[in-house]
């Protein structure tokens, strides 16, 4: 077994007062079956050790599907990506016999990897629960428990007391968004980092600051962007930011409903800012009476605390946060001043029962095993990231040429990023070449994305709650071997 498997114990959060598993899970014959499978599911995976490249006899039909799927889609996938269904931890087995390191984890959702035991048996267990979605109107024990675990960490270090669940990112931040309008009476401004991203509904693709998200939309939300810190200028970027947020509430007095920010930005290219820029920005907002809301969709769970807002010591701060991906449920915390009127927030259903389920047992997990503080699991982890990246930009500087960044100045340091949101900028940072280096590392076995908006990064989301440090080793061998290819 995979060491970093070996997690301490977890205790299993109820709803107070009520059981965590449906009747049916409780059962023992149904107990001994779910035993059973998770056996099975363990002997099977023990075949799967590394990469390894697809069956040439499944080569036509798979070709196949994956036209047929964008011929549905209307427009080709970034990667030929059809899953078989099958891993074990960091690999995961396509349709086509091939396995790869999934250094992505479904942009940062699959927080155990593929076919992890505990997860398996969450599922299972949900799957005997009497329905398949849970709503606002009704709901089983499990949506009471995640709501339980978010608000209880979160309010060790902020004021954040309600959680109200969801189904996406996107719609957390709606909530989120109608809440901060509400308490400001309908504020029509919104205040934003640059390079930000929030999600994909009209709304959230208008504050988002990528060009082509907001391509041919209605303009009907009024956004102020701010610079993000930039370590290059230090203080003087602190400053910066400060009198332009300064100037922005002069221009506009009692016009903002927010400043939304992710205080360690995801797509905008694993970007983080320090405890001292964000408290002056915050101080800023609280004297003007601007509403902070942090959208953690990305960073939660993933830096050396559970909320990247206790990392970053500015819990004291926020009115509002926004969670999603890892905690397979997204949620919009606020604080009791933010609670809204009655008839603000609602829906059909909040998500499926397997994804409380397995949320749950995520959030406990990451709540009782060793993942924070800087000797736990996700530090060992930035770590080890680190010394394979910065032995391979020592052995193999023909493949990190200087990075200019949007200013015209070189980047100082090419590996980057928090805790488990870890970045590297091969190739000058260029778009065009760091998009063929993912799908060269693709076939090679190595599953990445890019982010930022000029320079680009290769982006690292590992999934954090199976990957052993050294599983970094065969990634960046196979990383160094698609730079050689690509040229
Ligand atoms: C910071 C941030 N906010 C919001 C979202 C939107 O979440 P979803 O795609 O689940 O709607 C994302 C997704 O990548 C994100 O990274």
């Amino acid at each position: 077994m995979n060491p970093m498997c070996a997690a301490p114990s977890v205790t299993r959060t109820a709803a107070p007062g009520l059981p965590h598993l449906p009747p049916l899970a409780r059962n023992p014959k149904v107990r001994a079956a779910i035993d059973q499978i998770l056996a099975e599911l363990t002997r099977e995976q023990s075949s799967l050790t590394g990469a390894i490249p697809g069956d040439p006899n499944k080569a036509a039909a798979y070709a196949a599907w994956m036209s047929r799927n964008n011929e549905l889609r209307g427009r080709p996938t970034i990667y030929p990506y059809v899953g078989a269904g099958f891993g074990n931890g960091p690999l995961v087995q396509l349709a086509d016999g091939s396995v790869k390191w999934d250094m992505l984890s479904g942009i940062g959702v699959h927080m155990f990897g593929h076919s992890d035991r505990r997860m398996v048996e969450a599922a299972l267990e949900s799957a005997l629960s009497d329905v398949c979605q849970q709503g606002h109107l009704q709901h089983n024990a499990d949506v009471l428990a995640v709501s339980e675990i978010l608000v209880a960490e979160a309010s060790r270090v902020s004021r954040l007391r309600h959680c109200f669940v969801t189904n996406s990112g996107c719609m957390a931040n709606e909530n989120a968004l109608k809440i901060c309008q509400q308490k400001t009476q309908g504020a029509p401004r919104v205040i934003a980092f640059n390079d930000c991203f929030m999600g994909r509904s009209t709304t959230m693709s208008q504050i988002g600051d990528t060009a082509a998200y907001r391509q041919g939309l209605t303009q009907n939300i009024l956004v102020d962007y701010m610079p993000f810190y930039d370590p290059a200028l230090g203080e003087r970027s602190t400053e910066a930011t400060v009198a332009a947020l300064k100037a922005v509430i002069a221009r506009y007095p009692k016009q903002h409903s927010c400043f939304v920010m992710e205080i360690v930005q995801g797509e905008g290219g694993f970007n983080v800012a320090p405890h001292e820029f964000l408290v002056e920005i915050m101080q800023v907002c609280k004297d003007a009476g601007i509403p902070i809301w942090i959208d953690e969709i990305q960073s939660f769970g993933r830096t050396e605390s559970m909320f990247a807002f206790e990392t970053l010591g500015v819990g004291a701060y926020v009115d509002v946060v926004t969670v999603g991906k890892l905690t397979q449920v997204c949620a919009c915390l606020f604080t009791p001043e933010f609670n809204p009127g009655a008839g603000l927030l609602a829906g059909t259903f909040s998500s499926t029962t397997s994804a409380y389920h397995i949320g749950r047992r995520t959030l406990e997990i990451l709540r009782d095993g060793d993942y924070y503080g800087p000797a736990g699991r996700i530090a060992k982890l930035h770590q080890a990231f680190r010394t394979c990246a910065e032995d391979l930009v020592r052995r193999r500087p023909e493949f990190f040429p200087a990075v200019i960044d949007a200013h015209g100045r070189a980047m100082p340091r090419v590996i980057g990023g928090i805790g488990a949101m870890m970045r590297l900028t091969p190739l000058g940072g260029n778009k065009e070449r760091l998009g063929a280096l993912t799908k060269v590392l693709f076939e090679d076995g190595v599953i990445t994305l890019t982010c930022g908006h000029g320079p680009y990064h290769l982006r690292f989301l590992p999934p954090i709650g199976v990957m052993d440090p050294a599983q970094f080793q065969p990634v960046f061998a196979i990383l160094e071997k698609s730079l050689e290819r690509l040229g």
